[in-house]
């Protein structure tokens, strides 16, 4: 069975999409994952942290590598330089994580991967989350302050098991670097004040797309405009 080394970043767009690609590989290919501290945060927020630990369950190729786990110099990214995995993917790649790619910085436990697959020679797929094309994502708990009443004992403060919901001006608001994603609040808001998963429109910055393009060039790296493409390229690439 083919091993993929599978690199996730801090980037909520193509993060659903990128899962169930990954789920799909899974039957047919051993994947670990690595996941930058910024990747772990998001994962959770958009509750994929249980389809994590079924993709990757924890044996030797099956792995969850997390960021926040890793010692600095991440000589865990050897493993790539070795030729333990047959590919590296970055799906989905923030902004953040291309342009350190573009700079050459390897910094954080992805780009090092990254850096050491390439002195590997290991095939590269990255899937940049910011570039042309892109115009909806999805946002993920957020309370709407024209529903939300201003209760006075607000019941999803009393009910957030991981007190990520606080007061702030006097309006309850949801700190995304506690929330688990558990969705309580939003079953338990008496008047539906809080959403999730709602579309907003984005327009990708102009440095994004620019480092994207740089990218593209660099005959060392497969760039798709899509996790879908993922299967068919990692065939031609294996
Ligand atoms: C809920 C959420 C969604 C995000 N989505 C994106 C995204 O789609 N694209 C992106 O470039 N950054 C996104 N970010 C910001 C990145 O997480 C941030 O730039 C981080 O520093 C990236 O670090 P990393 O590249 O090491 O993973 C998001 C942040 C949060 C909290």
């Amino acid at each position: 069975m083919r091993k993929i080394g599978w690199c996730i970043t801090g980037a909520g767009y193509f993060l659903h999409e990128t899962f169930d690609v990954m789920e799909k590989l899974a039957r047919t290919h051993s994947v670990s994952c690595f996941i930058t501290s910024a990747g772990e945060r998001v994962v959770r927020i958009y509750e994929l942290r249980q389809k994590l630990n079924k993709i990757c369950p924890g044996n030797y190729y099956r792995e969850v590598i997390l960021e926040s786990e890793q010692e600095p110099s991440f000589p865990i990214a050897g493993r790539f330089l070795r030729g333990t995995y047959d590919a590296l993917i970055v799906s989905p790649a923030s902004a953040n994580t291309v342009a350190k790619i573009i700079a050459g910085i390897a910094d954080t436990l992805v780009t090092n991967a990254i850096a050491q697959a390439e002195k590997g020679g290991v095939p590269i797929i990255i899937v940049p989350s910011d570039q042309i094309g892109v115009k909806k994502t999805r946002l993920p708990y957020v309370i709407n302050r024209e529903i939300c009443l201003k209760c006075e004992a607000c019941t999803i403060i009393a009910l957030c098991l991981y007190e990520a919901i606080v007061l702030s001006d006097g309006l309850p608001k949801i700190d995304l670097t506690k929330c688990e994603g558990c969705g309580v609040c939003l079953k338990k808001c008496p008047h539906g004040a809080v959403t999730f998963g709602q579309r907003v429109t984005v327009a990708p910055r102009k440095i994004d797309i620019e480092n994207v393009k740089k990218m593209r060039k660099n005959k060392n790296y497969v760039v798709l405009n899509s996790p879908k493409k993922i299967p068919k390229t990692l065939s031609k690439v294996l």
